[in-house]
């Protein structure tokens, strides 16, 4: 199992007092070299984490690979074709929520979501969906020939009970395996962190987590590089 960083709340955290530091490129180059597999961003349409110019830096620079969260939008398309991330991730997006509230519908939002898939195709970029781990999501998901899946984990990460959880786990066990049957890439991300990854990481089918929060958290008070190398240890 591949791991990702996002490195979104470094550039929250920067933008709150409207500094230049802490700086997000910064903490990527940091992450590669304590072994990460990848860089995660979300360029949201208010620009609320990471900046245009944080994205063309991380394209320049780091030499893992670029994972671009987005909406399924025109703006943000353009600049993906243009910035040329290894992959798109497509979430939905809504102004008030905190973060990402979970996936997206891709069946009720079809034409949006497979015209996007084809933009950022001709672009020569993979894309992934961000769905919940439901079947007809997750056949829909090849139907309109996205490359990969990202799993929603949130259920999973704030069950309430340790049947919810389980239970949810299964499900995410054989969504996992409908998407590897289908010829899908399957990624999983939301809430994940050093407690729920110790189970989490027995998923097989799962290629690869995105997480953020918990190991940014984290490296407040361990440092980053500390921070990473627990978590890789936990997934390996
Ligand atoms: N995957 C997606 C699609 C997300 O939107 C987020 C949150 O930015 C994550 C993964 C990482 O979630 P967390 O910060 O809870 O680890």
């Amino acid at each position: 199992m591949r791991f990702s960083l996002n490195v979104d709340h470094i550039a929250t955290l920067r933008n709150a007092r409207g500094e230049v530091q802490p700086d997000p490129v910064t903490a990527a180059l940091l992450a590669e070299q304590s072994g990460v597999d990848g860089i995660v961003v979300h360029l949201r349409e208010d620009r609320r984490h990471v900046n245009e110019r944080d994205l063309r830096l991380l394209r320049e620079l780091i030499t893992t690979k670029l994972d671009m969260e987005m909406a399924p939008v025109e703006e943000i398309i353009k600049i993906a074709c243009d910035v040329q991330p290894e992959l798109a991730t497509l979430v939905p997006e809504k102004r008030q929520e905190l973060t990402t509230e979970g996936g997206l519908n891709i069946i009720d939002d079809i034409a949006q979501i497979k015209s996007a898939i084809k933009d950022l195709h001709k672009a020569n970029i993979e894309v992934s969906v961000f769905i919940e781990p439901d079947i007809d999501q997750i056949n829909a998901a090849a139907e309109i020939e996205s490359d990969f899946i990202e799993i929603h984990t949130g259920v999973y990460a704030n069950a309430e009970s340790e049947e919810e959880e389980f239970d949810e786990l299964e499900r995410i066990r054989l969504g996992a395996k409908q998407a590897k049957k289908l010829g899908l890439g399957v990624n999983a991300g939301h809430g994940l962190n050093y407690l729920n990854m110790k189970i989490f990481r027995e998923l097989s089918d799962i290629d690869e987590v995105s997480i953020g929060q918990a190991v940014i958290a984290r490296a407040l008070f361990v440092g980053l590089n500390e921070a990473v190398k627990e978590m890789i240890n936990i997934i390996r």
